[in-house]
Protein backbone atom coordinates (compact mmCIF):
# COMPACT_ATOMS: atom_id res chain seq x y z
CA UNK A 1 0.00 0.00 0.00
CA UNK A 2 1.43 3.54 -0.82
CA UNK A 3 1.81 5.77 2.36
CA UNK A 4 -0.78 8.08 0.64
CA UNK A 5 -3.45 5.30 1.02
CA UNK A 6 -2.55 5.04 5.11
CA UNK A 7 -4.28 6.85 7.04
CA UNK A 8 -1.19 6.72 9.41
CA UNK A 9 2.07 6.00 9.21
CA UNK A 10 4.18 6.13 12.40
CA UNK A 11 8.39 5.95 11.30
CA UNK A 12 10.57 5.81 14.42
CA UNK A 13 8.78 8.36 16.39
CA UNK A 14 10.83 9.59 19.64
CA UNK A 15 9.31 11.69 21.84
CA UNK A 16 10.79 13.05 24.78
CA UNK A 17 9.79 16.07 27.25
CA UNK A 18 13.31 17.73 28.81
CA UNK A 19 15.79 15.03 29.13
CA UNK A 20 12.73 12.37 30.09
CA UNK A 21 12.18 10.51 27.01
CA UNK A 22 8.31 8.61 26.65
CA UNK A 23 8.39 7.23 23.44
CA UNK A 24 11.43 5.70 22.09
CA UNK A 25 11.59 5.11 18.56
CA UNK A 26 7.58 3.77 18.04
CA UNK A 27 6.78 2.53 14.33
CA UNK A 28 3.09 1.57 13.29
CA UNK A 29 0.94 2.14 10.62
CA UNK A 30 -3.32 1.99 10.47
CA UNK A 31 -4.82 0.65 7.73
CA UNK A 32 -7.91 2.58 5.79
CA UNK A 33 -11.23 1.45 7.63
CA UNK A 34 -9.54 -0.66 10.45
CA UNK A 35 -10.02 -0.18 14.31
CA UNK A 36 -6.98 0.00 15.89
CA UNK A 37 -5.83 -0.56 19.22
CA UNK A 38 -3.20 1.52 21.01
CA UNK A 39 -2.80 -0.32 23.99
CA UNK A 40 -0.20 -0.34 27.08
CA UNK A 41 -0.22 0.61 30.85
CA UNK A 42 -0.45 4.05 32.48
CA UNK A 43 2.32 5.67 31.09
CA UNK A 44 3.55 4.19 28.56
CA UNK A 45 3.38 6.37 25.86
CA UNK A 46 0.13 6.22 24.27
CA UNK A 47 -1.46 9.99 24.68
CA UNK A 48 2.54 11.38 24.03
CA UNK A 49 2.49 9.25 20.29
CA UNK A 50 -1.63 10.78 19.56
CA UNK A 51 -0.40 14.24 20.57
CA UNK A 52 2.01 14.00 17.75
CA UNK A 53 -0.33 12.76 15.61
CA UNK A 54 -2.92 15.62 16.23
CA UNK A 55 0.28 17.95 15.79
CA UNK A 56 -0.62 19.25 19.54
CA UNK A 57 2.76 17.97 20.38
CA UNK A 58 6.25 18.21 17.91
CA UNK A 59 8.34 15.19 17.38
CA UNK A 60 11.88 14.98 18.93
CA UNK A 61 12.34 12.83 15.90
CA UNK A 62 11.12 9.94 13.15
CA UNK A 63 7.88 11.22 11.14
CA UNK A 64 3.78 10.54 11.82
CA UNK A 65 2.12 10.42 8.27
CA UNK A 66 -1.69 11.47 8.07
CA UNK A 67 -2.65 10.02 4.92
CA UNK A 68 0.60 10.31 2.96
CA UNK A 69 1.45 13.69 4.49
CA UNK A 70 3.83 14.73 6.87
CA UNK A 71 1.84 15.89 9.80
CA UNK A 72 4.58 18.32 10.86
CA UNK A 73 4.85 20.24 7.54
CA UNK A 74 0.74 20.63 7.16
CA UNK A 75 -0.93 20.48 10.38
CA UNK A 76 -3.86 22.46 8.63
CA UNK A 77 -3.86 19.39 5.87
CA UNK A 78 -3.85 16.73 9.22
CA UNK A 79 -6.35 18.81 10.83
CA UNK A 80 -9.13 18.53 8.48
CA UNK A 81 -8.45 15.24 7.94
CA UNK A 82 -8.34 13.47 11.89
CA UNK A 83 -10.92 13.95 14.66
CA UNK A 84 -9.45 14.17 17.99
CA UNK A 85 -11.04 13.08 21.03
CA UNK A 86 -8.57 14.09 24.05
CA UNK A 87 -8.10 11.44 26.89
CA UNK A 88 -8.72 14.98 29.16
CA UNK A 89 -12.38 16.73 29.53
CA UNK A 90 -11.81 20.00 28.91
CA UNK A 91 -14.37 23.06 30.13
CA UNK A 92 -15.75 25.08 27.91
CA UNK A 93 -17.67 27.93 30.40
CA UNK A 94 -20.25 29.38 29.26
CA UNK A 95 -21.31 27.83 25.76
CA UNK A 96 -24.16 25.16 25.77
CA UNK A 97 -23.52 21.88 23.33
CA UNK A 98 -25.44 23.07 20.21
CA UNK A 99 -23.32 26.17 20.82
CA UNK A 100 -20.02 24.19 20.80
CA UNK A 101 -20.89 22.02 17.61
CA UNK A 102 -21.40 25.13 16.23
CA UNK A 103 -18.47 26.94 17.07
CA UNK A 104 -16.55 23.99 15.89
CA UNK A 105 -17.99 23.43 12.12
CA UNK A 106 -17.37 27.44 11.44
CA UNK A 107 -13.62 26.48 12.41
CA UNK A 108 -13.48 24.05 9.82
CA UNK A 109 -15.61 26.34 7.59
CA UNK A 110 -18.59 24.49 7.71
CA UNK A 111 -20.98 27.15 8.43
CA UNK A 112 -23.79 25.18 7.34
CA UNK A 113 -23.74 21.82 9.40
CA UNK A 114 -26.84 22.36 11.22
CA UNK A 115 -28.30 18.58 9.51
CA UNK A 116 -24.51 16.87 10.77
CA UNK A 117 -24.97 18.24 13.94
CA UNK A 118 -28.15 17.88 14.53
CA UNK A 119 -27.25 13.66 13.74
CA UNK A 120 -24.37 13.45 16.08
CA UNK A 121 -26.55 14.93 18.68
CA UNK A 122 -29.08 12.46 18.34
CA UNK A 123 -26.92 9.52 17.47
CA UNK A 124 -25.02 10.50 20.66
CA UNK A 125 -28.32 10.84 23.02
CA UNK A 126 -27.23 14.64 23.78
CA UNK A 127 -30.05 16.08 21.88
CA UNK A 128 -31.99 16.56 24.70
CA UNK A 129 -29.10 18.28 26.35
CA UNK A 130 -28.07 20.13 23.80
CA UNK A 131 -29.07 23.74 25.60
CA UNK A 132 -27.20 22.67 28.44
CA UNK A 133 -23.67 24.45 29.21
CA UNK A 134 -21.03 21.93 30.12
CA UNK A 135 -20.92 22.62 33.47
CA UNK A 136 -24.71 21.12 33.97
CA UNK A 137 -23.09 17.98 32.12
CA UNK A 138 -22.47 15.14 33.74
CA UNK A 139 -19.30 13.00 33.37
CA UNK A 140 -20.59 10.50 30.64
CA UNK A 141 -22.41 13.62 29.21
CA UNK A 142 -18.81 15.32 28.74
CA UNK A 143 -17.53 12.74 27.21
CA UNK A 144 -20.10 12.30 24.44
CA UNK A 145 -19.63 15.92 24.07
CA UNK A 146 -15.53 15.10 23.63
CA UNK A 147 -16.43 12.71 20.65
CA UNK A 148 -19.70 15.29 18.98
CA UNK A 149 -16.86 18.16 18.71
CA UNK A 150 -14.46 15.51 16.67
CA UNK A 151 -16.82 14.63 14.29
CA UNK A 152 -18.39 17.92 13.15
CA UNK A 153 -16.29 17.90 9.27
CA UNK A 154 -16.72 14.30 8.77
CA UNK A 155 -13.10 13.26 9.59
CA UNK A 156 -11.68 10.55 7.74
CA UNK A 157 -9.49 9.28 10.92
CA UNK A 158 -10.86 8.84 14.04
CA UNK A 159 -8.50 9.29 17.40
CA UNK A 160 -10.54 8.57 20.42
CA UNK A 161 -8.02 8.95 23.84
CA UNK A 162 -9.96 6.41 26.55
CA UNK A 163 -13.43 7.37 25.01
CA UNK A 164 -15.00 5.19 27.59
CA UNK A 165 -13.13 5.86 30.37
CA UNK A 166 -15.55 6.84 33.73
CA UNK A 167 -18.91 5.90 31.17
CA UNK A 168 -21.33 3.42 32.58
CA UNK A 169 -22.00 -0.37 31.10
CA UNK A 170 -24.67 0.81 28.88
CA UNK A 171 -23.52 3.89 27.41
CA UNK A 172 -20.29 2.35 26.88
CA UNK A 173 -22.12 -0.53 24.83
CA UNK A 174 -24.05 2.33 22.52
CA UNK A 175 -20.71 4.31 22.03
CA UNK A 176 -19.13 0.65 20.83
CA UNK A 177 -21.77 0.31 18.89
CA UNK A 178 -21.36 4.23 17.44
CA UNK A 179 -17.75 3.49 16.69
CA UNK A 180 -18.82 0.22 14.37
CA UNK A 181 -20.93 2.31 12.66
CA UNK A 182 -18.62 4.91 11.73
CA UNK A 183 -16.19 2.03 10.97
CA UNK A 184 -18.92 0.76 8.66
CA UNK A 185 -19.36 4.45 7.02
CA UNK A 186 -15.61 4.12 6.09
CA UNK A 187 -14.02 5.79 9.03
CA UNK A 188 -10.55 4.74 9.90
CA UNK A 189 -10.28 4.16 13.71
CA UNK A 190 -7.63 4.44 16.34
CA UNK A 191 -8.50 4.12 20.04
CA UNK A 192 -6.52 3.76 23.30
CA UNK A 193 -8.30 1.87 26.16
CA UNK A 194 -7.61 0.16 29.68
CA UNK A 195 -10.98 -2.26 28.88
CA UNK A 196 -9.01 -4.92 27.09
CA UNK A 197 -12.32 -6.53 26.42
CA UNK A 198 -13.31 -3.15 24.89
CA UNK A 199 -10.61 -3.69 22.53
CA UNK A 200 -10.86 -7.04 22.34
CA UNK A 201 -14.13 -6.53 20.85
CA UNK A 202 -13.89 -3.68 18.80
CA UNK A 203 -10.05 -3.53 17.45
CA UNK A 204 -9.01 -5.41 13.93
CA UNK A 205 -5.43 -4.88 15.39
CA UNK A 206 -3.91 -3.62 18.42
CA UNK A 207 -0.52 -2.58 18.92
CA UNK A 208 1.06 -3.11 22.60
CA UNK A 209 3.24 -0.07 24.30
CA UNK A 210 5.17 -0.68 27.15
CA UNK A 211 7.93 2.38 28.46
CA UNK A 212 7.84 3.88 25.49
CA UNK A 213 8.51 1.13 23.55
CA UNK A 214 6.27 -0.96 20.73
CA UNK A 215 6.07 -4.39 22.14
CA UNK A 216 3.85 -6.38 19.41
CA UNK A 217 1.40 -5.42 16.86
CA UNK A 218 -1.00 -7.53 14.99
CA UNK A 219 -4.38 -8.91 13.74
CA UNK A 220 -6.18 -8.95 17.93
CA UNK A 221 -6.52 -12.61 17.51
CA UNK A 222 -3.66 -13.64 16.19
CA UNK A 223 -2.08 -12.22 18.82
CA UNK A 224 -4.46 -13.58 21.11
CA UNK A 225 -3.37 -17.08 19.50
CA UNK A 226 0.31 -16.75 19.41
CA UNK A 227 0.13 -15.19 22.94
CA UNK A 228 -2.23 -17.14 25.39
CA UNK A 229 -2.90 -20.55 25.91
CA UNK A 230 -6.35 -22.13 25.49
CA UNK A 231 -7.76 -23.82 28.81
CA UNK A 232 -9.56 -27.45 28.22
CA UNK A 233 -11.35 -29.23 31.36
CA UNK A 234 -12.23 -32.30 31.12
CA UNK A 235 -14.85 -34.36 33.07
CA UNK A 236 -14.06 -38.02 33.31
CA UNK A 237 -17.03 -40.47 34.13
CA UNK A 238 -14.68 -42.20 36.49
CA UNK A 239 -11.72 -40.90 38.37
CA UNK A 240 -8.44 -41.64 37.03
CA UNK A 241 -5.11 -42.55 38.96
CA UNK A 242 -2.67 -39.43 39.35
CA UNK A 243 -2.06 -38.33 36.13
CA UNK A 244 1.38 -36.89 35.16
CA UNK A 245 1.58 -34.64 31.89
CA UNK A 246 3.94 -30.98 31.43
CA UNK A 247 0.12 -29.48 30.45
CA UNK A 248 -2.07 -30.70 33.23
CA UNK A 249 -3.12 -28.04 35.57
CA UNK A 250 -5.12 -29.72 37.93
CA UNK A 251 -6.68 -33.12 38.58
CA UNK A 252 -9.69 -32.99 40.98
CA UNK A 253 -11.59 -35.79 41.64
CA UNK A 254 -13.11 -36.77 37.92
CA UNK A 255 -11.79 -33.17 36.63
CA UNK A 256 -8.59 -32.57 34.72
CA UNK A 257 -7.89 -29.22 33.64
CA UNK A 258 -5.45 -28.36 30.80
CA UNK A 259 -3.38 -25.57 29.46
CA UNK A 260 -2.66 -26.08 25.61
CA UNK A 261 -0.43 -23.81 23.29
CA UNK A 262 -2.93 -22.88 20.81
CA UNK A 263 -1.08 -24.46 17.76
CA UNK A 264 -1.66 -27.87 19.97
CA UNK A 265 -4.56 -29.76 18.53
CA UNK A 266 -7.01 -31.49 21.28
CA UNK A 267 -7.14 -34.50 19.64
CA UNK A 268 -2.78 -34.15 19.92
CA UNK A 269 -3.59 -34.29 24.02
CA UNK A 270 -6.02 -37.05 24.33
CA UNK A 271 -3.38 -39.16 22.23
CA UNK A 272 -0.49 -38.26 24.31
CA UNK A 273 -2.54 -39.23 27.23
CA UNK A 274 -3.89 -41.93 25.56
CA UNK A 275 -7.00 -40.98 27.04
CA UNK A 276 -10.28 -42.20 24.84
CA UNK A 277 -13.26 -40.58 24.29
CA UNK A 278 -15.69 -43.24 25.47
CA UNK A 279 -14.37 -42.32 29.12
CA UNK A 280 -15.16 -38.46 28.94
CA UNK A 281 -18.46 -36.87 30.05
CA UNK A 282 -18.11 -33.35 29.20
CA UNK A 283 -15.38 -31.33 27.53
CA UNK A 284 -14.99 -27.41 27.67
CA UNK A 285 -12.35 -25.52 25.78
CA UNK A 286 -11.73 -21.77 26.58
CA UNK A 287 -9.64 -19.48 24.60
CA UNK A 288 -7.10 -17.24 25.61
CA UNK A 289 -8.38 -13.73 25.58
CA UNK A 290 -6.20 -10.24 25.17
CA UNK A 291 -6.01 -9.39 29.02
CA UNK A 292 -3.96 -12.86 29.10
CA UNK A 293 -1.93 -11.69 26.29
CA UNK A 294 -1.04 -8.14 27.42
CA UNK A 295 -0.07 -9.43 30.43
CA UNK A 296 2.46 -11.99 28.78
CA UNK A 297 3.29 -8.75 26.67
CA UNK A 298 3.66 -6.05 29.49
CA UNK A 299 4.72 -8.42 32.36
CA UNK A 300 8.04 -9.45 30.79
CA UNK A 301 11.03 -8.00 32.14
CA UNK A 302 11.92 -3.64 31.67
N1 LIG B 1 3.88 17.24 29.01
C1 LIG B 1 4.63 16.36 29.65
N2 LIG B 1 5.75 16.74 30.32
C2 LIG B 1 6.53 15.84 30.94
N3 LIG B 1 6.30 14.51 30.98
C3 LIG B 1 5.20 14.09 30.33
C4 LIG B 1 4.30 14.97 29.64
N4 LIG B 1 3.31 14.24 29.10
C5 LIG B 1 3.55 12.98 29.44
N5 LIG B 1 4.67 12.87 30.17
C6 LIG B 1 5.27 11.62 30.70
O1 LIG B 1 5.46 10.75 29.60
C7 LIG B 1 5.13 9.39 29.94
C8 LIG B 1 4.06 8.88 29.01
O2 LIG B 1 2.86 9.59 29.27
P1 LIG B 1 1.57 9.39 28.38
O3 LIG B 1 0.56 10.37 28.84
O4 LIG B 1 1.96 9.40 26.95
O5 LIG B 1 1.15 7.89 28.80
P2 LIG B 1 -0.17 7.06 28.45
O6 LIG B 1 0.28 5.77 27.85
O7 LIG B 1 -1.11 7.89 27.69
O8 LIG B 1 -0.72 6.75 29.93
P3 LIG B 1 -2.26 6.65 30.48
O9 LIG B 1 -2.70 5.26 30.18
O10 LIG B 1 -2.09 6.88 31.95
O11 LIG B 1 -3.07 7.70 29.81
C9 LIG B 1 4.71 9.43 31.40
O12 LIG B 1 5.84 9.07 32.19
C10 LIG B 1 4.34 10.89 31.64
O13 LIG B 1 4.58 11.28 32.98
MG1 LIG C 1 -2.99 8.60 28.07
Amino acid sequence: MTEIGLPLKIESLRKSYGSFEAVKGVSFAVRPGEIFGLLGPNGAGKTSIISVVVTLEKPTSGRVLVFGQDVTQNPRHTKSLIGYVPQEIINHGFFNVEEILDFYSGYFGRRKNRERNDWILQRLQLWEHRKKKVKQLSGGMKRRLLIAKALVHEPKLLLLDEPTAGVDIELRLSLWEFVQELKASGVTILLTTHYLEEAEKLCDRVAIIHQGQLRCVGETCGLIRELTMRQVQVQLKRPLANLSHPLLVSQTGQELVFRLPAAMAVGELFFDLQLDMSAVQDLKISEGRLEEAFQTVVGEGP
